[in-house]
């Protein structure tokens, strides 16, 4: 928004998203639309995208951004929580994008940018359902990229690893991380922060990006090639995690 979008929301609290667009209008100054939908639940989605374009009269980016995420053991997942995350994860990314193709992408073309993750890569562990998503994800990023790039349809993955101050941090043991000294193992010697997933995004939905699609943009500080799958600390995190649920 900071570089000239006006912009759409789109998410099942509309509380939660009224607060986020009055946050993001004051600090750009862009119209933002909040509207309620479940990525699970095209129909949602398909209201959404109307009512974007009512307001907009046009769409030039979608960013796949839904996903749901705790760390479990296979053995302890249930079917429904592994069937939960693809839907959110893999499903949500394919419903949004063939309804804003269908509804816009196809005669104007665009840019699709669906947040993965790098999880599938060493096989995390603790992370089967939400890796096996992302990786579905990257997949559909080479298909729809092959497909819809003659309706100048571009279609990137971009896996951000370790960001501060997400959910994902938060639910994925970001503070035992931290406290036992592990982002040291990273390449670069640190978490990433918000603003510089952002400026990735940025780049790939503008024109210095023209010529790309069909790929995705690691941004993990060189992360996923030098960190270890914590056993022992992830199962520490889950059996905490599942305690303070119960
Ligand atoms: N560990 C194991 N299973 C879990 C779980 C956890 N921490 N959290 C949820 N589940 C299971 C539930 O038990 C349920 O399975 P069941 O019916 O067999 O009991 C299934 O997952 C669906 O959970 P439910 O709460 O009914 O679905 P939901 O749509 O309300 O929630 C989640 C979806 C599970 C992904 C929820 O955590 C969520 O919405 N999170 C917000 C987004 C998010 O995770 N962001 C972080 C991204 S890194």
């Amino acid at each position: 928004m900071r570089h000239g979008c006006d912009t759409v929301i789109v998410s099942r609290n509309q509380q939660r998203l009224n607060e986020a667009a009055e946050k993001l209008r004051t600090a750009t100054g862009r119209r933002c639309l909040a509207l309620v939908g479940d990525v699970r639940q095209p129909q949602t989605l398909i209201s959404a995208v109307e009512e974007a374009l009512r307001t907009f009269s046009r769409i030039d980016i979608l960013i796949n951004n839904a996903a749901g995420n705790f760390l479990c053991p296979a053995s302890s997942l249930s079917f429904n929580a592994f069937k939960t995350v693809h839907e959110i994860d893999s499903m949500g990314t394919f419903n949004a994008s063939k309804i804003v193709y269908e509804h816009y992408f196809r005669d104007h073309g665009g840019v699709i940018i669906n947040i993965s993750a790098t999880l599938d890569y060493k096989g995390q562990v603790l992370q089967v359902h939400a890796g096996s998503a992302k990786a579905a994800i990257d997949a559909m990023t080479r298909h729809l990229a092959v497909e819809w790039g003659p309706s100048k349809v571009r279609v990137i993955s971009l896996a951000p690893g370790p960001i501060v101050g997400t959910e994902g941090m938060r639910r994925l043991g970001g503070q035992v991380a931290e406290a036992a000294g592990l982002y040291n193992m990273i390449p670069l010697q640190r978490p990433g922060n918000k603003t510089e997933i952002a400026h990735g995004a940025l780049f790939l939905a503008s024109p210095l990006a023209a010529y790309v699609t069909g790929t995705t943009l690691v941004m993990d500080g060189g992360s996923w090639m030098t960190s270890p799958n914590y056993l022992q600390a992830s199962l520490d995190v889950w059996s905490s995690q599942k305690k303070a649920n119960q």
